[in-house]
């Protein structure tokens, strides 16, 4: 079942954490504006969510809550947050979400997906631990340039990942995020537009943050920092830095912000696409997010699509 933002416990919970002793009933209906009875059934709500609530005669005290991507628990989000224990893939629920008309900033997030779906029509791991989040945006720029909206994606994870949590998060092209050369998170994007503007984006990313990687070439934010990280202080870290990067979509900057935490460029890389297969060095990343890689011929070829290796 999806839970949508609900004001009322993330406005109880603030109160609750700020106290850190017991406050009353009487006291949080007071200065929520509602009754000692709408109180209990919104506590009542969120012990049954996992928050280990006190109640004694001086009133409810948290003790603890779980780490879950809840509505209420995403603060300063500006768009509607549809929240699910388990689904198939959050883009699909975005993308019907986004067909219905749902504006721009909404995200669907999911504890676990099913049917995880990654690039290149691969599956998605999501056991429970990771963030499996898909954000519409319906941005006023043209098809050609959707791809930077995914770029846009990957380097506001990259910045929140560096601000937030102090690892040395890099790019690797198209959009994956890489911590000492391992992959932490992928980015998918999906489109859906007319022949000059685009109606909407739906811009998936799966993160491994308290998950444990059995692929060598990934990592998780556990594994770097040898401790269990927020979810909902990544996400939300992760969802301000989109906001504050939406504005650079049609500009140069925001290639510029790309370039700067790239760990592609300058390096000599094998890019397998649809049927071809292309050695170089990767040299620039174009205006519309394709890779501009100088082959062995001395050729520069432009790259849209297709999996890109490191080779040195
Ligand atoms: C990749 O292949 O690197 C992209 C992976 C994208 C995974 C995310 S998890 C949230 C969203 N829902 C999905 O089914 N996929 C994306």
């Amino acid at each position: 079942m999806a839970e949508m933002v609900n004001q009322p416990k993330a406005a109880i919970l603030g109160l609750l954490r700020s106290s850190g002793s017991p406050v009353s009933g009487t006291q949080l209906g007071r200065e929520l504006g509602m009754s000692r009875v709408a109180i209990w059934k919104h506590v009542r709500d969120l012990m049954a969510r996992g928050y280990d609530i006190e109640r004694s005669g001086l009133g409810y005290r948290l003790v603890s809550a779980p780490d879950l991507l809840l509505p209420w628990e995403l603060r300063g989000v500006r768009g509607e947050v549809h929240h699910f224990d388990e689904v198939g893939s959050t883009m699909d629920v975005a993308r019907e979400l986004a067909r219905k008309g749902a504006g721009t900033g909404t995200i669907v997030v999911a504890e676990r997906q099913s049917g995880g779906k990654g690039r290149l029509g691969r599956q998605w791991l999501s056991p429970p631990g990771g963030i499996y989040c898909s954000l519409i945006l319906r941005p006023r720029i043209s098809p050609a340039h959707a791809a930077r909206t995914a770029l846009m994606v990957s380097v506001a994870v990259a910045q929140a990942i560096r601000k937030v949590l102090g690892l040395p998060a890099e790019l690797k092209w198209p959009n994956d995020v890489l911590i000492q050369g391992r992959k932490v998170c992928g980015v998918l994007a999906e489109m859906q537009a007319e022949a000059d503007a685009v109606d909407f984006v739906v811009l998936g990313m799966g993160i491994n943050v308290n998950t444990s990687v059995s692929e060598a070439r990934a990592t998780s934010l556990r594994e770097e920092l040898g401790r269990q990280v927020s979810r909902s202080h990544v996400l939300e870290a992760i969802l301000s830095e989109v906001e504050a990067l939406e504005g650079l979509l049609g500009t140069q900057e925001l290639l510029e912000k790309w370039k700067s935490l790239s760990a592609t460029l300058n390096r000599s890389v094998r890019i397998v696409g649809l049927g071809e297969e292309i050695e170089g060095e990767a040299v620039d990343v174009g205006s519309g997010g394709e890779l501009i890689v100088r082959g062995r011929d001395g050729l520069l070829r432009s790259v849209v699509a297709g999996d890109c290796f490191h080779l040195s």
